[in-house]
């Protein structure tokens, strides 16, 4: 990132995500360098994360493409989706944009560039929008690609290093996958996504009509999984229950890495394995430290990629068997290797899991902590990341809420002898087809 023209009469600045390079984008970089040297502001996937999906190559790889393309001077990352600190560094005599940015949400970062360049007398020049190609286009293209499983698993670990914290929701088929991946809503300048999926036991279970109780076995989740993985790209954590003897953990690790999960949670439970939010209303024990560690163990020693991540799931305070024992496990775990803790709890206040937040906020050797608001649900989720939560996961919310109303219409059907009364609650015979692309399409 040295200077190659430092001759040049006027300094020029180009902010840029450069994520999927276009004639666009390339045109404008152009128009900068006909003015001067130009210093590319590459946004880091932090700034980038800030407001909308991360992108699909990393900075490093961003960082090389952008340095390959002739007639630039340097490239600086971008720390923030505000190019005032920037720009108050390199006080350049010109920033170049696309002219795009005069409506819609990046309104409000065009002023205060404008305002940021007249404390020096700096000017804004900006770039006819290139017709004909886009990169919400490509984005929508490569999307509908699909992903690498080895892109995908990875993409974890990028998002933990690129946001405050993440949240993950409940799937159980292609369907709640696809609901995972699209729903956004939009709020000013940002975009609210789900991070990833949690591939639940519970609602994998349940969307079976089986129990909580490790019954479906692993071929059979692999199957779920298997659906999911093929119409979405966002990354998945597996909940592996008790992730059986530790010989049997080690292929289910290397399976679920196969398939390009990014994550496996696994609980330190033993023997019959009932769901944690029954806690102490149903006989549970919880697995000694040491047996628990050689699982963790187990596992890392069977992972064949960098960036899987083993997450083990504390039970104490499920169990009644309280503060010390949770953290006590922690340390332990980390120990072992487990490269996420979760914490889980079923009681309605969070003071209990806030206690644990506390002392693991001690801790020397920190990894990811991981929590499942299900009962304690009036939290919401900067509070826990305050705390100094990473993944925030909604367990089995869209089971939850499909149930009642798939009952209420097989009910109404009963009643009235037609389907007429229930219709209004139901997508369009339209809306269906249209649902899915490549329904109606021949
Ligand atoms: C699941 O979703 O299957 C879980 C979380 O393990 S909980 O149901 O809260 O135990
Ligand atoms: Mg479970």
């Amino acid at each position: 990132m040295t200077s190659k023209n430092p001759s040049a009469a006027k300094t020029v600045y180009v902010g840029m995500s450069a994520d999927l390079i276009h004639p666009g984008h390339l045109n404008i970089l152009r128009v900068a360098a006909s003015h001067g040297s130009v210093t590319v502001g590459l946004l880091t996937d932090q700034a980038i994360a800030s407001y909308k999906r991360l992108p699909y190559m990393t900075f490093d790889q961003r960082c090389e493409v952008i340095e390959a393309i002739k007639g630039l001077d340097r490239v600086v990352p971008q720390e923030t989706l505000d190019y005032v600190p920037n720009l108050r560094t390199y006080k350049p005599d010109i920033v170049v944009h696309g002219d795009d940015w005069k409506e819609g949400v990046q309104r409000k970062t065009r002023s205060r560039v404008i305002a940021a360049l007249a404390e020096w007398g700096g000017e804004l020049v900006e770039v006819p929008y290139t017709k004909g190609v886009s990169s919400t286009q490509l984005i929508k293209a490569v999307k509908q690609q699909g992903t690498t499983p080895g892109m995908r698993l990875g993409r974890l670990r990028r998002l933990l290093g690129a946001k405050p914290y993440l949240r993950f929701l409940e799937a159980h088929n292609g369907l709640t996958g696809l609901i995972v991946e699209n729903a956004r809503v939009v709020e000013g300048s940002t975009v609210k996504e789900f991070d990833g999926m949690w591939l639940s036991s519970l609602t994998d279970s349940t969307a079976k009509g089986k129990p909580d109780i490790e019954a479906v076995d692993v071929t059979s989740r692999m199957q779920t999984l298997n659906d999911i993985v093929e119409v979405t790209t966002k990354p998945i954590i597996y909940d592996g229950d008790t992730g059986g003897r530790p010989e049997h953990f080690a292929f289910t690790v290397r399976t679920l890495e196969r398939f390009g999960i990014s994550a496996a949670i696994i609980e330190d439970k033993i023997g019959l394995k009932r769901n944690s939010l029954l806690g102490t209303d149903v006989p549970q024990q919880q697995a000694n430290i040491a047996e628990f560690c050689e699982k963790i163990a187990a596992g890392k020693k069977a992972q064949v990629t960098d960036d899987f991540m083993i997450v083990a799931r504390i039970e104490s305070l499920i169990l009644g068997l309280g503060h010390e024992d949770a953290v006590t496990r922690a340390g332990a775990y980390i120990e072992a290797g487990a490269d996420g803790i979760m914490i889980h709890s079923r009681s309605k206040d969070p003071d209990e899991i806030y206690r644990f937040c506390e002392a693991f906020s001690e801790f020397n050797r920190r990894v990811p902590l991981i929590v499942v608001p299900s009962s304690y649900n009036h939290v919401v989720e900067t509070e826990l990341a305050a705390k100094g939560v990473s993944i925030v996961i909604y367990a089995n919310h869209l089971l939850r809420s499909a149930y009642p109303t798939m009952m209420r219409t097989a009910q109404s059907i009963l009643e009235h002898e037609r389907s007429l009364e229930c219709d209004s609650e139901l997508l369009t015979i339209k809306e269906i087809l249209d649902l899915i692309p490549g329904t109606a399409s021949e």
